[in-house]
């Protein structure tokens, strides 16, 4: 039912005190006014991508006043007409994958890695462009969206990718590993995210698609500090989902399993560590025993781009780890507890 239908009744003239049994109709209708338009959004509030207005406008991104009205002027429309998306982590895996499998729908893409010039032929496709960024240095973070707004005049979907693992005992790691780990899982996406946000609620529209794991769902051994960022991508995503509907803004999760790619490789930082060192081996035994198996990133590029294109707002897609939350969700706590242990701890 439309909250619409339930008009409130005009005071009566003369503006004297209103009658006991009016007040108390005013009351509840303002409680249903804001029940019904909590947490979705009232009919003015829904997305139109087409009505982008000066009303309620983000604070400038950074640089100039005049920078923040290009930036303005160009998001009422889009130069080419297509869709544009942003993707960290881009120089490899499943960034490098979803960037080739979005221009392959037609789409421009803003390929972001903190080292462009080491790829200088990562991508053939025109429609795809790469940019600077490293997540963990806030200050090249705001200009490098700014540049990408100026070149595109919008940013429709962003896909916070960018990301790599600790693998080592908690006691072992340094106050340095963990801040890094933190810093690229966590905070940098928090950054992209918030230099990002300004030019999606004013154009009322956009979808933000945070890559988490099914490690942000499960804990195995070794992996704590991965573990604590991708736990707190999905909470962090799961309250902002509420927070940017009345916006028109989608929230999302991608939950990959094992996938093959650069992170068992050169994006795994590990830590050894004697006392422990029976059940690392163990660990990477199983890791090295899995990778020959593992499927490409092709059906997570697949999965971002339908979570990019589905209009809804379902908050998780996983992908090829299915036998894992099956698993989990069949067996009790202490029988699942039990069978992680069989498989990392046991000797
Ligand atoms: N592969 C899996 O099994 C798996 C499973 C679940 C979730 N994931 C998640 O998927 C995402 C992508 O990983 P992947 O599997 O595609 O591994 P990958 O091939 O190693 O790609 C990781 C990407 O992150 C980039 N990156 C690292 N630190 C960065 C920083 N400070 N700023 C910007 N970019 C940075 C790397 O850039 P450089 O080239 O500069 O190093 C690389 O492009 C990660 O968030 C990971 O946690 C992967």
């Amino acid at each position: 039912m439309s909250p619409k239908k339930v008009a409130p009744k005009k005071e009566g003239a003369g503006g004297g005190p209103v009658p006991r049994r009016r007040r108390s109709g005013a009351i509840a209708w303002f409680a249903w006014r804001s029940w019904a338009s909590f947490p979705f959004p009232s009919a003015q509030d829904k997305p139109n991508p087409g009505k982008a207005t000066h009303e309620n406008k983000p604070p400038p991104p950074s640089g100039s006043h005049f920078s923040y009205w290009i930036i303005i002027m160009n998001s009422s429309h889009s130069s080419s007409g297509k869709k544009v998306v942003v993707i960290t982590g881009s120089s490899s895996g499943i960034g490098a994958e979803a960037a080739r499998y979005f221009a392959g729908q037609g789409w421009r893409v803003a390929a972001t890695m903190r080292h462009p010039e080491k790829y200088p032929r990562v991508f053939e496709d025109k429609l795809i462009t790469t940019f600077k960024l490293d997540v963990t240095e806030p200050d090249n973070i705001g200009p490098a969206i700014d540049k990408i707004i100026s070149e595109f005049g919008k940013i429709d979907v962003l896909v916070n990718n960018a990301g790599y693992g600790v693998l080592g005992p908690l006691e072992s790691l340094s106050d340095e590993q963990i801040r890094l780990q933190f810093e690229t899982n966590l905070f940098g996406l928090i950054r992209v995210t918030q230099a990002v946000l300004p030019h999606m609620r004013l154009a009322r529209s956009g979808t933000i698609i945070n890559i988490s794991s099914v490690g942000g769902r499960m804990a195995f051994p070794l992996f704590s500090v991965y573990h604590s960022t991708k736990f707190a991508v999905e909470g962090l995503t799961e309250s902002i989902r509420y927070e940017l509907k009345p916006f028109g803004i989608r929230v999302k999760l991608v939950e990959p399993g094992g996938i093959k790619t650069d992170f068992g490789t050169r994006s795994i930082t590990k830590v050894n560590s004697a006392p422990y060192q029976r059940m690392i081996d163990k660990t990477l035994g199983l890791l090295e025993k899995a990778s020959g198996r593992l499927p490409g990133p092709q059906a997570v590029a697949k999965t971002i781009f339908r979570a990019a294109t589905d209009q809804g707002y379902r908050l998780r897609y996983p992908v090829h780890h299915q036998p894992y939350f099956l698993l989990n969700s069949l067996l009790p706590d202490l029988l699942w507890r039990r069978f992680l242990e069989s498989v990392f701890t046991a000797s």
